[in-house]
């Protein structure tokens, strides 16, 4: 028996990954957590079923080709066996007509140390997805006797969940970027929900976005599962549909961290980067004007990237100028071809879980109490 799960930070050296698969992947039917998030000129809007195969097989074919070449690295790479996402989900509290799929792991499972804790989530067709992960998280168990397979409780995503407010369509840009920066979400604090993407892990730190996917009640249950970690609640008003932190804060190593220029920090919440001397730079430009066909995700999947140690980025192959701000930075760059998997669900980052990496647990603030 040995250790397979460790991994406390987004840096450290990269043995063992998780990426997912675009099989079967659907666009969901509409759900008051969706409608809310899918951008109010998405061509998305009023369609859903099963993605046209092609745009599978195409996204496979390139989520194939990243876990090869993580493996040519000496990454192990496991993958998820994806359920029918064609059938419906149905609970004694709601029912939605289909599933979405299994592209990002990032978005369900959070590791921290020794342990892989499958997130609330918070859209109902994303509710069984943990499914996808269980095969590898029995072969972890058996495997790894210090491994610690955790599941935050099911929420029951009743419409309770939901600000009805936020529930039409033409609500405008404006008004969302002042809900935003006023902390007025989509979700409700009904009860603690969670999405794993929307947590950054800094060793002894775990910043937290609060936002669509992720309430103050779900903030306060991960502050209360892992008592000796301190969690920090942030927001970046500059985000009119705030879902997953990882296409605006992007920590590369320690010291160093990427933020969306549309999307900064608030200067109240840089204290405690300032305090212990870590340097928050703005991300470069993304290299398109436009995400591809119906994709949830913005342009900033350009800062979406897979840090595979300290000095070593996996950066898609057309964030021409990311890749040339890596360099600047010291940072050796891996091309890496994703963008018709974009639609999918996310980027590199997102479609990607950590297993295992080097190192222990550290405390990269030591100026903060506690
Ligand atoms: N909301 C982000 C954006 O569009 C995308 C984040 C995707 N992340 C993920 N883990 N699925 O800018």
């Amino acid at each position: 028996m040995s250790t397979i799960v460790n991994s406390w930070n987004e840096w450290d050296p990269l043995k063992h990954v998780i990426v997912g698969r675009a099989d079967d992947c659907h666009i969901p039917p509409e759900e008051p957590a969706l409608d809310a998030k899918v951008p109010e000129d998405s061509d998305m809007r009023g369609q859903w079923g099963r993605r046209p195969q092609d745009s599978i097989d195409r996204a496979n074919e390139l989520l194939d080709n990243f876990a090869s070449m993580l493996a040519s690295r000496g990454i192990e790479v496991d993958r998820p066996t994806p359920i029918d996402f064609s059938l419906p989900a149905i609970t004694p509290d709601f029912q939605t007509e289909s599933q979405f799929g299994c592209m990002p792991p990032r978005d369900v499972l959070l590791t921290v140390g020794s342990e892989i804790l499958e997130a609330t989530m918070s859209y109902r067709c994303r509710w069984f997805e943990y499914l996808c992960y269980r095969p590898l998280m029995q072969k972890y168990w058996n495997e790894d006797p210090n491994f610690r397979h955790e599941a935050a409780p099911k929420p029951r995503l009743t419409d309770s969940d939901y600000h009805p407010d936020y529930l039409s369509e033409k609500i405008g840009v404006e008004k969302r970027l002042q809900w935003a920066a006023e902390k007025f979400f989509v979700t409700t604090e009904e009860e603690p929900l969670f999405d794993a993407a929307d947590v950054l892990r800094f060793g002894k730190d775990l910043v937290v976005q609060h936002g669509f996917t992720t309430n103050l009640k779900g903030i306060e249950w991960i502050r209360r599962h892992f008592p000796d970690h301190r969690v920090h609640a942030v927001n970046f008003p500059g985000d009119p549909y705030p879902i997953h932190i990882d296409a605006t804060f992007t920590p590369l190593r320690p010291g160093l961290i990427l933020n969306n220029p549309q999307r900064r920090l608030p200067e109240e919440q840089r204290r405690m980067f300032n305090d212990n001397g870590w340097e928050i730079v703005d991300a470069a430009q993304p290299a398109h004007n436009a995400p591809p066909a119906l994709c949830y995700s913005s342009v900033w999947l350009s800062m979406n990237v897979l840090v595979l140690d300290p000095k070593t980025v996996c950066v898609e192959k057309s964030e021409v100028y990311q890749a040339e701000q890596m360099d600047k930075l010291g940072m050796n760059v891996i091309e890496v071809e994703l963008r018709d998997a974009y639609a999918f669900g996310g980027g590199l980052h997102c479609c990607t879980a950590d297993v295992y990496r080097e190192g222990g647990l550290e405390d990269y603030f030591p100026k903060l109490a506690g």
